[in-house]
């Protein structure tokens, strides 16, 4: 049976790539009808340091984006993911089946950690296997992210595929597939088309927070760097014009169309006339998504109310399933 499960990192500032690459996803996956689990990721939050005040509303922060962006509780199982022990439970048998070589190749562990490696938390490294048992523990079979989790996926599948063959258990779990898909898999840098948009960037002109008003959004794309050419007329004419390609894939993901469609319509046009389009879309799409969540935070009672229903449900489906694991790994069961 189908189950689509992904997460959010509850680090703070959410912006336009974890909109178009995730969020925005998830509320069109919703419609399909499979069950769909998204929760918020506050273990993992944790693997670099975050304030113990904070922490708790950077959850909150997260629900609300994911309720004001349209995820409905009566159809989603929104929870946060320390609610629900079996995460942590099955990330240790987890660590007990990938291999050091595996995670030794992670790209993100490399880019986190940078110069201070021996500095980095043992959770940041571990960090991909704790994403494996919040995929396997629900038994998910489609997992929608951006392009930059495509290696902690595929280090997922070879977990449960270790797995299942350890413990002579075939298809126990199944080999999740990641579902990356649009025109906005990889939003990268308002000011660099080369550096993925990203919460850590120093400048905040690099990216638009879900958090900003209308003015701030149409500032940053005023500003967002171009280059002086017209807009082609094909999408291999983007090649080579990282900024120019981004441009226009973030205004095919905000209108639901393709770069194709979009290109048809400002092909020969500079972005003199382009990036005012842009920036009233940006802030006409995004607009009830921010006004909703600053209604939501300001009583957090609903998005409580929300994540406790949530938890109580996903610790019905993965109670079941860390006992039967605790089982098959050969745990005494009293
Ligand atoms: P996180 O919190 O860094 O990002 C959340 C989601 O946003 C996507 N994303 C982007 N998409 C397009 N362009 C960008 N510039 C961009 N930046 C971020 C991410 O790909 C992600 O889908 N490890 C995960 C959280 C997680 C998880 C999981 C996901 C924990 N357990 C289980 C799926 C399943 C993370 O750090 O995402």
């Amino acid at each position: 049976p189908r189950r689509i499960l992904s997460g959010i990192q509850a680090s703070g500032a959410l912006h336009l790539g974890n909109y178009l690459g995730a969020l925005k996803r998830f509320t069109e996956l919703q419609e399909t009808g499979a069950p769909l689990f998204v929760f918020v990721a506050d273990l993992h939050a944790i693997t670099v340091w975050q304030e113990p005040e904070k922490l708790a509303a950077q959850t909150r922060e997260i629900a609300a984006a994911y309720l004001a962006s349209g995820l409905d509780p009566a159809k989603a199982v929104i929870f946060p993911q320390s609610a629900v022990p079996a995460h942590t439970e099955l990330a240790w048998i987890f660590n007990c089946v990938g291999r050091l070589g595996w995670l030794d190749r992670m790209t993100q562990f490399k880019e986190k950690s940078g110069k201070h490696k021996e500095r980095s938390s043992v959770g940041l490294y571990t960090y991909p296997v704790l994403q494996a048992a919040d995929i396997l523990l629900y038994k998910a079979t489609e997992v929608p992210v951006g392009e930059d989790q495509k290696q902690h996926l595929e280090l997922t599948r070879d977990i449960a595929q270790k797995f299942n063959n350890d413990f002579n258990a075939p298809g126990y779990f199944p080999l999740p597939e990641p579902l990356i898909q649009g025109p906005a898999t990889r939003v990268m840098s308002l000011r660099d088309g080369s550096a993925k948009m990203s919460k850590s960037d120093p400048s905040d002109l690099s990216r638009i927070n879900l958090t900003d008003d209308a003015d701030a959004i149409a500032n940053k794309i005023r500003k967002a760097k171009t280059d002086m050419e017209p807009l082609p007329d094909t999408v291999e004419g983007l090649e080579g014009r990282a900024e120019a390609k981004n441009l226009v894939a973030i205004y095919a993901a905000l209108a639901d169309t393709t770069r194709e469609a979009v290109l048809a319509e400002f092909a020969g046009q500079g972005f003199g006339a382009f990036k005012p389009r842009l920036a009233e879309l940006a802030v006409s799409s995004m607009a009830n998504v921010t006004a909703e969540m600053r209604r939501l935070m300001a009583d957090p009672a609903e998005i409580d109310r929300a994540l406790a229903a949530g938890a109580e449900q996903a610790r019905e489906i993965a109670e079941p399933t860390i006992a039967e694991v605790k089982k098959i790994v050969g745990f005494w069961q009293g």
